[in-house]
């Protein structure tokens, strides 16, 4: 009773309201995509998932920019609602809609080679694509369904397009980790969905793990190709990342996230930073935090000669042979 006239005592009410209103000032981070003149006119830019959520935002700036943009997306409707939003929004039609489903290889080989028939160049690549919270599934590939979407998928389409980049450098890399990351363990069973606890999302923290080892290693192969290539974590953001999580915790997310997390326009920002600022220009093989500045990741994720068999293995799963 003691305890409750405690929790239930106004103060708590008002340092809320203050924690919310400093979080939500935060928030915002430093640099203001809106306020940097960067241009993308005759640069070419791919963006996964950018039929909602932080990829959208991310595809529309480059559209603003005037960039050629290509939207890699899985679904044709939703593709098509987003692809008519961002040329409404910009007044940019040279927006363009392919499909691909980052979990299945074929479907990744069969996007990728419609882009090296159709671009000429290639200048920015943002994995931004995701999935949480999916149960035990087991791809065509032999894949853990996880892995695949988030890890394996975006390796292959990265290393398929990686000449047309290197022939149009500068470019530049973007992958979408998480915080998350630092909660992940190597395991390459994991691959495969064996030995995996899927509590918690367990197996999210993994790829995001991946996406930070490989993009490290990614880096270290394309020196003096004039290619960079980073990890970026965008933070905690109201999207539809929490889709497949029972109606309790997304009801709890969408409550919570309404006063402290970002909206996706802000998640973008620390992808779209890493993606065209001046700043960033040359920066490779780093993690980049969602105020946009760079942070050391786990120290997984900054141990090389982990980062050169995890690139093997991947290039040995994701290969025909
Ligand atoms: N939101 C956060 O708090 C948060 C935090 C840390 C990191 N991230 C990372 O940020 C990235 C974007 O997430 P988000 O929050 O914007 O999530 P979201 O709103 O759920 O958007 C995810 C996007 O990925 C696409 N996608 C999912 N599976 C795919 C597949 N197999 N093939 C192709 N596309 C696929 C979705 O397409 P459909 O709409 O067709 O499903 C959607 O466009 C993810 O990599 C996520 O891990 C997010």
């Amino acid at each position: 009773m003691i305890w409750m006239d405690f929790l239930c005592h106004p103060v708590w009410a008002v340092l809320t309201a203050v924690l919310a209103l400093v979080v939500r000032l935060q928030r915002r981070g430093s640099w203001d995509p809106h306020a940097c003149t960067v241009q993308l006119k005759g640069k070419t830019a791919i963006v996964t998932g950018a039929n909602t959520g932080i990829g959208k935002f991310i595809a529309l700036d480059f559209a603003r920019r005037g960039a050629r943009v290509i939207l890699a997306c899985r679904s044709e409707p939703r593709g098509r609602a987003a692809l008519k939003e961002i040329i409404a929004k910009t007044g940019n039609s040279n927006v363009h809609l392919r499909l691909v489903d980052l979990s299945s290889l074929d479907s990744v080989r069969e996007f990728a080679k419609r882009i090296l028939q159709e671009e000429k160049a290639l200048h920015i690549l943002v994995n931004n694509a995701g999935v949480s919270g999916l149960p035990r599934q087991i791809t065509k590939d032999g894949f853990d369904v996880s892995f695949a979407t988030n890890h394996l998928g975006p390796f292959l389409l990265t290393n398929l397009l990686l000449d047309l980049i290197k022939c149009s450098a500068p470019g530049r890399i973007v992958t979408l980790s998480s915080l998350n990351h630092g909660k992940g363990r190597v395991d390459f069973s994991h691959f495969h969905g064996d030995n995996i606890s899927y509590f918690l999302d367990n197996v999210y923290n993994h790829t995001k793990l991946h996406n930070i080892i490989c993009t490290n290693e990614l880096s270290r192969r394309l020196q003096g190709t004039g290619v960079t290539a980073n990890s970026v974590n965008p933070g905690v953001v109201m999207t539809e990342v929490m889709r497949h999580y029972p109606l309790m915790f997304r009801c709890l997310f969408n409550i919570v996230g309404f006063f402290f997390f970002k909206s996706a326009e802000e998640g973008a920002v620390s992808s779209i930073y890493c993606a065209v600022a001046e700043e960033t220009e040359g920066i490779t093989g780093k993690y980049f935090e969602s105020d946009c500045s760079l942070a050391l990741p786990a120290p997984l994720a900054r141990d090389a000669a982990l980062a050169l068999k995890d690139f093997e293995i991947c290039e040995r799963l994701t290969s025909k042979l």
